[in-house]
């Protein structure tokens, strides 16, 4: 283990902002970071912990010690004939992990497929797509107190999990870091989940009847391929926005002054907007600002054009805010952790 001083987190963050942090550590194991907790820049310095750096924008350096999560491992804690727990280390890349269950036929997570970041990160906001989330599959997480040191093992109930919501981007942020996760799948008569309108579009596509989770998952890669900026190419944190839930009184209001509105029908009685098609009916999609940009075949998505600046990207989406509320009197939160 090396604390490294002055280091450009570039290679770090998937909107490639160029910035800076005064010292960065990578951790394999537990023992590095029991060792990290003695050592005096830790001790004194502001921490942010990361995994892929897939759900964060740097709008300023880091005037502290970065801890990027590289623990690996991935191991069955126990298993009988219908289902099995397999735990991953935080610094597991996700997707990586959910192909290891699916080649070995471990269901539940093929609806996660091509998520980037790590294992780690995924219950901090409890990450989901396509008709799935990780609370439903989530059995328990490792987490060691930052401050402490002391391990502390947290249920799904603990977790309090909602949309991209955790006591980990709440009431924790900044308190734990997470070491391990575990998940309960299933290994028999899986069920599963095309709810997605899309998913079933792109089997039908690929000419499969009778789906198993290896078909699931590749229907998955395909649409996130045809709709979401590859990372490496252009820099993106997925979703910048969350969808926002509104009451039923809003939703008549909306629906009388915009026919065509996107919504789903929640079970307590709200509805969910999509924010990308408030955006794009604001006319941003493809809407271009300093050096950064709305994606112009997912609005919900905000690129860097190559050298954009963190504040470009978070000025941007201070002007989506406002078109959006301007014109349709709701407000969009933001999903991606701003540092
Ligand atoms: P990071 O960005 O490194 O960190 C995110 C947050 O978690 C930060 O606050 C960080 O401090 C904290 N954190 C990270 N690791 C730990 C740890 N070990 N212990 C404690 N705190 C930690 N998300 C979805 O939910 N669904 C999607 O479909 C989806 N699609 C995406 C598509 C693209 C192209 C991109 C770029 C992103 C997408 N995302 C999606 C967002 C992102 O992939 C997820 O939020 C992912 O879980 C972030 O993982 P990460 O390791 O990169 O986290
Ligand atoms: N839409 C538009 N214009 C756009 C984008 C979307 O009109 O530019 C409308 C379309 O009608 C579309 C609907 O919005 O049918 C929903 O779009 P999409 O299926 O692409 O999903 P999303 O709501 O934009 C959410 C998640 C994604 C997740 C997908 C698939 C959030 C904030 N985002 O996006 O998660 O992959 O569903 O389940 O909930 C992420 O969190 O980073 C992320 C990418």
């Amino acid at each position: 283990m090396e604390i490294k001083s002055n280091i450009n987190l570039k290679p770090f963050n998937t909107f490639g902002i160029d910035c800076w942090c005064n010292y960065f550590v990578q951790i394999k194991t537990l023992e590095e970071l029991s060792q990290l907790r003695q050592n005096a820049i830790f001790n004194s310095n502001e921490k942010l912990i990361i995994g892929g750096g897939s759900n964060i924008l740097f709008t300023k350096n880091f005037k502290g010690l970065v801890i990027k999560n590289e623990i690996k491992g991935i191991k069955i804690i126990s298993e009988n004939d219908e289902t099995v727990i397999v735990e991953a280390g935080a610094g597991e890349v996700w997707h990586e992990f959910v192909m290891w269950n699916i080649s070995k036929g471990f269901s539940g997570l093929e609806n996660l497929s091509l998520i980037p970041g790590c294992v780690g990160a995924a219950p901090m906001q409890n990450i989901g797509a396509y008709g799935v989330e990780i609370k439903d599959t989530f059995y328990s997480l490792k987490a060691i107190d930052i401050n402490s040191g002391i391990e502390k093992i947290f249920y799904a109930k603990d977790c309090n999990f909602g949309y991209r919501e955790s006591v980990f981007k709440s009431v924790y942020k900044n308190k734990y870091c997470i070491v391990a996760v575990s998940f309960q799948l299933s290994k028999q008569s899986a069920v599963l989940n095309t709810s997605y309108g899309a998913i079933n579009d792109e089997l039908n596509k690929m000419g499969i009847e009778i789906p198993n989770i290896k078909n699931i998952s590749d229907a998955v890669i395909s649409i996130r391929n045809s709709k979401l900026p590859n990372p490496k190419i252009i820099g993106n944190a997925g979703s910048f926005f969350k969808n926002p839930e509104v009451s039923p009184e809003k939703y008549n209001t909306l629906k009388q002054n915009f026919e065509k509105i996107v919504s789903y029908p929640l079970t307590n009685g709200n509805y969910k907007l999509a924010a990308g098609w408030l955006i794009e009916h604001c006319n941003l999609k493809g809407y271009s600002y300093k050096n950064a940009a709305v994606h112009d075949k997912q609005a919900l998505v905000l690129i860097n054009k190559g050298a954009a600046s963190g504040n470009d990207i978070y000025e941007l989406s201070e002007y989506i805010l406002n078109k959006v509320f301007e014109k349709f009197k709701v407000k969009l939160e933001r999903e991606v952790n701003i540092i």
